[in-house]
């Protein structure tokens, strides 16, 4: 799909984003493995999130889904069933990462695909702790890519340092650990968003956590229960930055999820000099949340490195566009998982910046702008990736003339209600 994007004057009013991507998942997954009835409230509605629906339909779990509300009747983890068909995780990769993770354990074969994005990314980074526990994966590129084949079987604990902060790789193993013998444990290198150990909490799974490293013991249930899913602040993102670079603006986002393995953006925006402020924060919830008030602000160049990077990994695109329009350098280092991403997040993000007047360079493993530059329309591309499709829509906003997005039905991914959302503050 095609859209003819004009500039905006002004963003003004209330909006609540989606519910949380990563937490929507869990939600399901952990529902389905559990013993008894779970409920959500708030689920994303986006197509990654319904991929995971659909794969645990398939697995036999009895979900209903009634938009923002679902419904899901838990078997055990030992009442899944195979599937005739394959499970097809479509653009989702923490569906397929987190689906292995449950798999290791079940007693039958499942074959796992993907879109032509999910066949390019990486899945040794799970298959290889994964089979090292003891599950029998094949595929493509020796296990590394789909399709992949899974027969699961009775797991053994394992004590794994990952090389990289993934809370993908983290989770699958923890899964796997669950209903494995012993103890499992995974060391990361800097901490990775920590939603599967909290809501594991609330299923009723005890979980250490020692610094960098989380372990839980095999042979824990899950019980179902009520999850509650706050806003994204991967999608609140997309306005964050909006608010402080259209001229004009004041926008409230209500009910955005604060967890702090998540908020590095706001750390970056505040030394950026951009005007954000808190309300009705409740710090107490499983996931915090908050509303957010953004309003037009002048913004300075920064660094952004190190511990922070997964704390804002998903915002880079975004983040980038905002240093567009700071005065000075904005550097950005250690970011190489922006390669495996949805699309190779470095050079998408540069390649379409660059064709809309920004000046923008790509390093090895980051970016460096400089700002502020001046933007201008033009025939940009999501090349099927949500977050390069929003960023670029925010982009349109302050750009000169009108900007051509081709691919832009990708937004559905993660926010099928973006441009609603977009229109309502424009008005
Ligand atoms: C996610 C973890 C992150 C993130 C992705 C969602 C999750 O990926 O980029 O959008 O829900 O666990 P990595 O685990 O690969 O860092």
């Amino acid at each position: 799909m095609e859209k003819h994007l004009k500039p905006i004057l002004a963003l003004n009013g209330t909006i609540t984003v989606p519910g949380d991507k990563s937490i929507s998942h869990r939600a399901v997954m952990f529902g389905s493995i559990a013993d008894g009835q779970t409920t959500i409230n708030g689920f994303l509605t986006g197509e990654d999130c319904l991929s995971t629906i659909s794969c645990f339909k398939k697995l036999g779990v009895h979900i209903q889904q009634d938009g923002e509300k679902v419904t899901v009747e838990g078997k055990g983890l030992a009442g899944l069933n195979p599937s005739s068909e394959d499970l097809y995780v479509g653009n989702s990769g923490t569906t397929i990462r987190l689906m292995l993770g449950i798999l290791a354990n079940t007693p039958f074969t499942s074959t796992l695909t993907g879109d032509d994005s999910i066949a390019k990314r990486p899945m040794n980074r799970v298959t290889q702790p994964l089979m090292q526990m003891g599950a029998l994966i094949d595929g493509n590129d020796s296990g590394n890519k789909v399709p992949l084949q899974i027969q699961g079987g009775r797991t053994k604990g394992i004590q794994y340092t990952s090389p990289i902060a993934s809370a993908q790789v983290k989770s699958a193993i923890i899964l796997a650990g669950l209903e494995g013998e012993g103890i499992t444990s995974v060391k990361e290198p800097v901490k990775s968003r920590d939603h599967t150990e909290r809501m594991l909490e609330a299923f009723g799974v005890k979980v250490e956590n020692d610094g960098l490293t989380v372990s839980v013991e095999g042979g824990q249930k899950l019980t179902g229960t009520h999850i509650e899913v706050p806003g994204d602040i991967s999608s609140a993102a997309f306005f964050i930055v909006a608010g402080a670079i259209v001229p004009n603006s004041e926008i409230t986002l209500k009910k955005v999820g604060l967890n702090p393995t998540r908020t590095g953006i706001l750390d970056v925006l505040e030394a950026m000099g951009a005007d954000v402020s808190y309300e009705n924060v409740n710090h107490d919830a499983s996931e915090p949340y908050g509303d957010l008030l953004i309003k037009t602000s002048s913004l300075k160049g920064t660094t952004i490195k190190g511990d922070l990077i997964p704390r804002l990994i998903d915002e880079i695109p975004i983040i980038a566009l905002a240093a567009t329009q700071a005065e000075g350098q904005t550097i950005i280092q250690d970011a190489h998982e922006l390669r495996v991403k949805e699309t190779d997040r470095i050079k998408t993000v540069v390649n379409e910046l660059k064709k809309m007047g920004a000046d923008i360079e790509a390093t090895e493993d980051g970016m460096i702008i400089n700002g502020k530059t001046p933007l201008h329309g033009a025939s940009v591309q999501s090349y099927g990736d949500h977050r390069i499709g929003m960023m670029l829509s925010i982009a349109s906003c302050i750009a000169e003339g009108e900007t051509t997005l081709t691919n832009s039905e990708a937004i559905a991914v993660s926010y099928p209600t973006f441009f609603e959302q977009l229109k309502t503050l424009a008005n």
